[in-house]
């Protein structure tokens, strides 16, 4: 499929699990692709795997808490290729600790509105005015299973990611008129490095491994790219009835 031939494609968080699956699987439909994240050596990674398959991207190192790089992000986008086209905003954070909520760090806390809740916010923003500009487009939201219950031991992140789906809808509302549409994904367990090396650690906790396995009922966390594939199709016209969802993917957890 070719479904974004010609279309300028920005992907926060791309140099690493999701984002990064994304970034490539808009390359390979012929979007170009700007691959944004703190993360320099990830989102080079990104780029060169990106020119390897004959693709266009160029990285920006963007941390997504500043509202002047993410302005400059978008910028780059239209200043390099005229137009911003699709949005994944997928660079998130889970604040590193794991803790009830009496006990939960103030510094996690912090750090999840910082990067979850303001960097999106920074992020929609931006591209919302760029895009009512041109008049139209589509962004995509990475939310989280913990966006649509309670997320026990980590507080920061489940608030946060609560948040990502009100200003989703709400900006769904707002532009539908605009031939703007703005969807979450909301993926439970997904193999990636946050998952496996950042806070749970489920590499080294085989106990906690199979427990999060057995949470989807397919028996199986998810893989990078089965989220990709839906953030595209969201992204693309096959889904242009589609505004405003928070849409699981999650080999059946929820039902
Ligand atoms: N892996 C899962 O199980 C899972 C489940 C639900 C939701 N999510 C969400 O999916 C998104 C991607 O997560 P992932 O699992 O691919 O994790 P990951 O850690 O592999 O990738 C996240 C990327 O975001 C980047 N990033 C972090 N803070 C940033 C900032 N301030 N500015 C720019 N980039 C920043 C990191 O450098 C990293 O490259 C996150 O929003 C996460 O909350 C993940």
């Amino acid at each position: 499929m070719n479904r974004f031939e010609n279309k300028v494609c920005v992907v926060t968080g791309a140099g690493s699990g999701i984002g990064q699956a994304t970034a490539l699987a808009f390359a390979r439909e012929g979007a170009r692709v700007l691959v944004a994240d703190v993360n320099v050596a990830g989102g080079e990674a990104t780029v060169n795997q990106i020119a390897a398959l004959g693709g266009t991207a160029i990285f920006m190192s963007v941390n997504i808490a500043e509202q002047q790089q993410v302005e400059a992000m978008v910028a780059r986008a239209v200043a390099e290729w005229g137009r911003l086209d699709c949005a994944v905003n997928c660079a998130g954070v889970t604040g590193g600790v794991s803790a009830p909520t009496h006990e939960y760090p103030d510094a996690a806390w912090a750090q999840n509105v910082a990067v979850n809740l303001n960097g999106t916010w920074f992020c929609l923003k931006a591209q919302l005015a760029q895009l009512l500009k041109q008049g139209g487009g589509t962004i995509v939201n990475i939310a989280s299973a913990a966006a649509l219950k309670g997320h026990p031991n980590n507080i920061g992140y489940c608030a946060t990611k609560h948040a990502i789906v009100g200003m989703t809808k709400t900006a769904a509302i707002e532009y539908a008129t605009n031939n703007i549409r703005v969807n979450a994904l909301c993926p439970s367990a997904i193999e990636t490095p946050m998952i496996m090396d950042g806070r749970l650690n489920l590499r080294n906790n085989p106990e906690l491994k199979v427990k999060f396995t057995n949470d989807q009922a397919m028996k199986r966390m998810g893989r990078p790219d089965e989220v990709a594939d839906v953030a595209l199709w969201l992204c693309s016209d096959q889904s242009s009835f589609m505004t405003g969802h928070a849409m699981t993917v999650d080999g059946g957890m929820f039902a």
